[in-house]
């Protein structure tokens, strides 16, 4: 974890209230694996007193310009971040020019477990409004080494052999990132509201259909990010088909280091209280009842914000 003084490269509006603003923070791009996010103090006043929270959205390389990193072949690498504009801090945010600075803490907390799967099959990424920032980086480092395939046919990349992206949003205007996926060679479905683009209905919908026809390929793993209640519908969606699944959360920060324990979750306690013995039997011989309320806080900024499903309780 690193706190630097970033040199805003660019912050440009990408649709109505969205902007991606481009960071030099090579040192940060460096450590960053997707599903972090960097800690943002939007302001150089007083107020807004706490930071805030943006997952890495995506790293660009750029080409050397030093004698030291052209001799060394070294590419600098960029950070972007993807926002929507809420309140106070995301408004002064999207003042901000290129060349101001920006202080930034990161990267920070557990990003996706990069699960190695086998080379025929392909995960799917649903990201909702917003929640689509943490996937194209997730989406980069999935895609490094799973290159589509090609048919010998017209040479076009095979579509059952991709990683598919479901974007979920309210109108075709706020669909975000389609062709970043797309330039990496993923393949892109999008849900819209008011059915303008898509398929019409919620993402969670479409990712229903997909996975009653086990089409266009059989799901070995899910990752999303997006609104609280988009993700529980997954969760129940991923235990129903029984299908391994991340999810990445956001929660109000205060520390944003697991110093405060201000952003904590309900995750399944899995200490059997202390008179029992491994098998769940009470010394006396007879069977312990699991307690009640068989709980543990988890905190979101430092034990997140990637969660598997099943560490969640989901209120
Ligand atoms: C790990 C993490 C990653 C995030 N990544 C992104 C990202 O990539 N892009 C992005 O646009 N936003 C992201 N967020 C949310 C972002 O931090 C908030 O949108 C931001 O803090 C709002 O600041 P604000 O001052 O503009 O709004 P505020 O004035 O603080 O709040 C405006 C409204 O937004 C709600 N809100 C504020 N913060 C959160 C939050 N953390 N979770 C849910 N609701 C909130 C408030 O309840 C209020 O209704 C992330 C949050 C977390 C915890
Ligand atoms: S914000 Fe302080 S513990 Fe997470």
């Amino acid at each position: 974890m690193l706190q630097i003084q970033a040199k805003i490269v660019s912050n440009t509006q990408i649709a109505r209230g969205y902007f991606k603003m481009c960071l030099d923070a090579p040192a940060v791009a460096q450590k960053a694996e997707p599903g972090q996010f960097i800690y943002v103090h939007t302001s150089n006043e007083y107020q807004p007193l706490l930071r805030r929270a943006f997952s890495v959205h995506k790293i660009s390389h750029q080409p050397p310009v030093t004698s030291h990193q052209l001799k060394n072949k070294e590419k600098l690498k960029q950070m972007e971040i993807l926002y929507r504009v809420r309140g106070e801090g995301t408004r002064i945010l999207a003042e901000k020019k290129a060349g101001e600075e920006l202080d930034i803490i990161g990267p920070l907390g557990k990003g996706f477990a990069l699960c190695p799967l086998p080379f025929t099959l392909y995960p799917v990424l649903v990201g909702g409004g917003v929640g689509i920032a943490p996937l194209v980086f997730l989406a980069q480092n999935l895609a490094k080494n799973r290159k589509p395939r090609t048919t010998s046919l017209r040479g076009r990349p095979k579509t059952e052999n991709r990683i598919l992206v479901l974007i979920g949003a309210k109108t075709k205007k706020e669909i975000l990132c389609k062709d970043e996926f797309e330039r990496l060679g993923c393949e892109v479905k999008v849900a819209t509201d008011d059915g303008s683009q898509g398929f019409k209905g919620k993402v969670t919908e479409l990712l229903r259909n997909i996975l009653a026809s086990r089409s266009p390929f059989p799901v070995p793993r899910i990752y999303a990010c997006g609104p609280r209640p988009m993700l529980k519908e997954i969760a129940q969606l991923a235990q129903q088909y029984e299908i391994p699944c991340q999810v990445s959360l956001e929660e109000r920060m205060a520390c944003g280091v697991g110093a405060c324990r201000g952003c904590v979750i309900k995750a399944p306690s899995s200490r059997l209280p202390r008179t029992a013995s491994l098998r769940g039997r009470h010394a006396s011989g007879q069977k312990t009842k699991k307690p009640e309320n068989s709980f543990v806080y988890k905190r979101v900024c430092k034990d997140g914000p990637v969660f598997e499903t099943g560490e969640i309780i989901w209120e």
